[in-house]
């Protein structure tokens, strides 16, 4: 996959991860690995920032550690980056499964979401 290049998910996809309290990876779904380009393996235990893309607002997480801390659920668009330099958007909802331990699950995002989230996040520190 070449550098800067979208990966655009399939209308079923469903990548799942799974982090402890302090957000380091405990699992994550085949799906997750194909399309991030990492093998479980590579992900067991790494911070999951290791997917975090460069124009993401550091806002959105803030806002997603606060929502998910209070024992909330958090809904937002998110744009990744792949081992390789690429990148994928998703739209994602993460909870608190309990005390130690979050969940998210992620599908594929509109079109027009995709654009208007990535307009929205220029503007965004
Ligand atoms: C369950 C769960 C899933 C997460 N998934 C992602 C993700 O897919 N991409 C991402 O960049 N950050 C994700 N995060 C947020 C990261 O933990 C991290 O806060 C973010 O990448 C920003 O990095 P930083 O906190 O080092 O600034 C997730 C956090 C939780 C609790």
């Amino acid at each position: 996959m070449a550098l800067n290049q979208e990966t655009i998910l399939s209308d079923d996809a469903f990548l799942v991860s799974e982090t402890d309290a302090k957000g380091m990876i405990r699992f994550a779904n085949k799906e997750f690995c194909n399309i991030a380009e990492y093998s479980l393996e590579e992900l067991m235990g790494k911070n999951h920032n290791i997917v975090r893309h460069k124009d993401m607002p550091k806002a959105a997480f803030k806002d997603l550690w606060d929502t998910v801390k209070s024992g909330k659920v958090w809904q937002g668009y998110v744009k990744n980056g792949t081992k390789s330099g690429g990148f994928y958007w998703v739209f994602a909802t993460k909870n608190e499964k309990n005390e130690q331990c979050y969940l998210s699950c992620r599908r594929k995002p509109s079109r027009e979401d995709v654009l208007k989230y990535g307009d929205l996040y220029k503007t965004m520190q």
